[in-house]
């Protein structure tokens, strides 16, 4: 049954014909506003979802008028034109749709501080071939996690590899590993809808999940 207009909470997508694009089209369903390609037409909607390029939300951003903003996208973001953007509408950059890496981050912030003195963490991540930026915005998350910038990070880029982060935390002679891989990417698809559900309720601002 199709809900009238005043329930309905409409959604465009940048980036809706890319791999993630089109599951979260998939999975806004009836909400899904239209897509805005690389013409720039927003259609009315009330939150734009951006899962493209950096230089895809770098074209966005001035084209928007006070819709919700959710950026799923990676890479050299353009912060400046975000967090002014941030004072007129709410705002949110998730580098990771998934359940699990936020749980592996809260892991992470509680461990880092508690490890022996002389150990050391370094960050894996691997992905397929044609992902654009390395390393991933969510192994950038797990090194600021840590707080210790100075964490290396290693990146694959093989074959179809959705996505998976593996946190090396090692002192001599034993070490531990805190590891997440998605094995669907529609796992990023249905968190991209929560995040979106969630931020139409969030006030004017750079905000965090
Ligand atoms: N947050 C998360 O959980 C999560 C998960 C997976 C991926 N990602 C990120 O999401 C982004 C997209 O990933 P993907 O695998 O779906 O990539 P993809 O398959 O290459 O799709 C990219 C989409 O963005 C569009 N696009 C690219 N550059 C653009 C520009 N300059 N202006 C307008 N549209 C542009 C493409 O349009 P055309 O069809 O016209 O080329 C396409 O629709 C990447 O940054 C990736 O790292 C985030």
């Amino acid at each position: 049954m199709t809900r009238p207009l005043t329930e309905r909470r409409p959604i465009a997508v940048h980036g809706a014909t890319g791999r993630l694009g089109r599951l979260i089209v998939h999975e806004l369903g009836e909400d899904f506003a239209g897509p805005i390609g690389r013409d720039g037409l927003v259609p009315p909607c009330e939150l734009v979802i951006d899962v493209s390029s950096a230089e895809g939300t770098a074209a966005l951003v001035p084209r928007l008028d006070g819709q919700a903003l959710l950026v799923g996208t990676t890479g050299d973001l353009p912060m400046d034109a975000l967090t002014a953007y941030a004072a007129r509408a709410p705002v949110a950059i998730v580098p990771n749709f998934s359940a699990g890496v936020p749980l592996l981050i809260d892991i992470l912030e509680q461990l880092a501080p508690r490890l022996p003195q002389g150990w050391s963490i370094e960050v894996v991540e691997a992905h397929h071939a044609h992902k654009r930026d390395a390393p991933s915005g969510t192994a950038k998350r797990l090194v600021a996690a840590t707080g210790r910038p100075d964490v290396p990070c290693h990146s694959l880029r093989a074959g179809d590899t959705i996505g998976e982060h593996t946190v090396w935390l090692a002192g001599p002679g034993e070490r531990l590993e805190l590891k997440h891989v998605a094995t669907r990417r529609e796992v990023f698809a249905i968190g991209a809808v929560r995040h979106a559900r969630w931020l139409l309720d969030q006030p004017p601002g750079l905000v965090r999940p």
